[in-house]
């Protein structure tokens, strides 16, 4: 259950009820967009109405990692100027009904969107939803300001590689000194215990010595990512069991409140624990 303190900290984030948060790194590749799609899957799956939103105009991905490229007829860009309702943009989900994509509209959008634009989306999309998970592009420009405007909180995505981690430190002083956001907690994702264990990675000590910014989660470096993110069908869905699947659920579960601990990561699994999963990997 969540702790009193936790609920009124929560509560003041949000807008009609809603919580909105920015998905950002400074680095481009570290994992934000495929950590939005699994974590509005695994929002949506507990329950709660969840809006992810496209802010990465430049390389729009989340509607490939959803499955949903072939569904999408109005994006954010005619909501904007006006020529589409707010619901004839939404995407819903093929196989969960409490999530929904906010597409973004084409690359040349770049060239004129603005804070205020987000600011409006995000306060249309906030009647509607519980959830709105804004996924950024890489980078501390425009792109970032913009997709930054219309949240209260923020997950920074690192590496643990040092190029990554620098960049995030970077990121968290901006939103810290910008002062829109509120809330910013961290997700090290693509850990690999066995270099950590071999001291060839960057341990989740390591990064947390250096980023002053509380740990929601870990995810591990898992092919299966890989894999669902290609078929368009993100781990969250459980059609698979496997770690990086389990690490997205509970990140879910922690952003709702649930004190769930964080495992430790960084110790190997052995040989039994691995041919467990090798077993249940496939679940569908
Ligand atoms: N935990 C993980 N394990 C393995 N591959 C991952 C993991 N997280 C992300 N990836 C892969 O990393 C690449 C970049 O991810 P992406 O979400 O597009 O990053 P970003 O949005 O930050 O640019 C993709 O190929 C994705 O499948
Ligand atoms: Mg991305």
């Amino acid at each position: 259950m969540p702790s009193s303190g936790f609920i009124a900290h929560i509560d003041a984030l949000k807008t009609n009820n809603c919580r909105s948060i920015v998905l950002c790194s400074g680095k481009g590749g570290v994992g934000k967009t495929t950590l939005t799609a699994n974590l509005g899957v695994a929002l949506a799956k507990l329950g709660h109405k969840t809006c992810v939103v496209d802010a990465d105009y430049g390389l729009r991905n989340l509607d490939l990692l959803l499955g949903l490229e072939s569904r999408i007829v109005f994006t954010a860009q005619e909501v904007i100027s006006g020529s589409c309702r707010l619901g004839q943009a939404l995407v819903k989900h093929k196989h969960e009904a409490n999530l929904m994509l906010m597409p973004a509209g084409n690359p040349r959008m770049m060239d004129w969107f603005n804070p205020e634009h987000m600011q409006n989306l995000i306060t249309m999309l906030a009647d509607s939803f519980d959830f709105i998970l804004i996924d950024a592009p890489a980078g501390v420009e425009d792109g970032f300001k913009n997709a930054v405007a219309g949240a209260s909180e923020a997950i920074l995505v690192v590496n643990p590689e040092i190029s990554s981690v620098r960049d995030a430190d970077r990121v968290a002083g901006l939103l810290s000194s910008q002062g829109t956001v509120d809330l910013i907690q961290l997700v090290i994702n693509r850990v690999r215990p066995r270099m950590v264990e071999k001291l060839d990675m960057m341990s989740i000590e390591d990064v947390l010595d250096i980023l002053a910014v509380p740990l929601l989660g870990v995810v591990q470096e898992d092919e299966q990512v890989i894999i669902s993110s290609n078929l368009g069908e993100p781990l969250a869905l459980g059609k698979y069991k496997s770690p990086a699947g389990v690490a997205y659920g509970n990140i879910a579960r922690r952003i709702q409140g649930e004190e769930i601990p964080i495992s430790d990561i960084n110790k190997p699994a052995g040989f039994i624990d691995r041919l467990g999963d090798f077993l249940s990997t496939r679940i569908i």
